[in-house]
């Protein structure tokens, strides 16, 4: 199947709304956090395939802002494993030209997870590969909010004029500023909505569903989303014909 991919039409930047931990651990009659504890080889498949073929970033929807309203126990189960997981896989990031990074609004994560994030940033900034992007305490109205008060703040202090606010401008205020915007989005669970990720950012993603739930996503799972991708016409408002350029 990896063969069949255009290498020339790889999404420069690919979404993923990793979801389906605690249902697949349900399954199995386990506790959902167990869905959460075998959810990391999906990540480093996802990871090593986008290094692979050479996309140039990819965001994962890791921790939302409304995650934040489940069981206390889950919210710290998480909080740990995504601790033990950037210990775990630091080194093979830097074996794979790999830079982290995150969205969301961090600050709120506890200290210990916050730290641990600082020093993986330091760590892998240098390199020039694939950026990985967690998105953690992350919603996209929240980040809108976030832009608006900033471009706000600037307005009122005279930084700006009005004429300035420009579509440019506030991605520039968003999370992913310098990113271009996802060209795919993928959603494993078989869930169809957004769930409040890169609102801003998806005007014109194309999107893609599946039924797998993410603890069993493998490469061939990523493979499969960028061949659908790459059948598809996008036209962006304009007419078939004009795309083929023969409009
Ligand atoms: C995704 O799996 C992980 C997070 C949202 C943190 P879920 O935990 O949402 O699993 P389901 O959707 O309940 O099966
Ligand atoms: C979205 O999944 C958030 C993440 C994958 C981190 P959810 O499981 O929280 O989404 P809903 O609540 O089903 O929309
Ligand atoms: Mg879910």
């Amino acid at each position: 199947m990896k063969e069949q991919i255009d290498r020339q039409n790889i999404p420069q930047h690919i979404a993923v709304i990793m979801d389906g931990n605690g249902r697949w651990a349900q399954k199995k009659g386990a506790m959902r956090i167990f869905g959460h504890r075998n959810a990391l080889t999906a990540v480093r498949e996802t990871i090593e395939s986008c290094v692979d073929l050479g996309v140039k970033y990819l965001t994962l929807y890791a921790f939302s802002t409304e995650n934040w309203s489940r069981p206390q126990d889950e919210v710290n189960a998480l909080m740990e494993i995504l601790i033990n997981s950037i210990t775990n896989e630091v080194p093979t990031m830097m074996e794979n030209n790999i830079t982290l990074s995150s969205i969301g609004n961090i600050q709120s994560l506890p200290d210990s997870a916050q730290r641990k994030l600082q020093e993986a940033y330091e760590l892998t900034k240098s390199n020039t590969g694939l950026t990985v992007f967690l998105a953690l305490s992350y919603s996209g109205r929240w980040e809108i909010q976030q832009a608006v008060q900033d471009i706000a703040k600037k307005l009122v202090n005279q930084e700006i004029n009005l004429e300035e606010i420009t579509q440019e401008l506030i991605s520039a205020h968003m999370n992913t500023a310098n990113v271009p915007d996802p060209e795919l989005l993928v959603r494993t669970s078989g869930e169809l909505r957004i769930s409040n990720f890169l609102l801003w950012q998806m005007a014109y993603t194309e999107l893609y569903f599946t039924d797998t739930l993410w603890p069993d996503f493998r490469k061939e799972h990523l493979w499969e989303a960028i061949l659908d991708y790459q059948k598809r016409e996008r036209r962006f408002g304009k007419t078939g014909a004009q795309i083929k350029g023969k409009g």
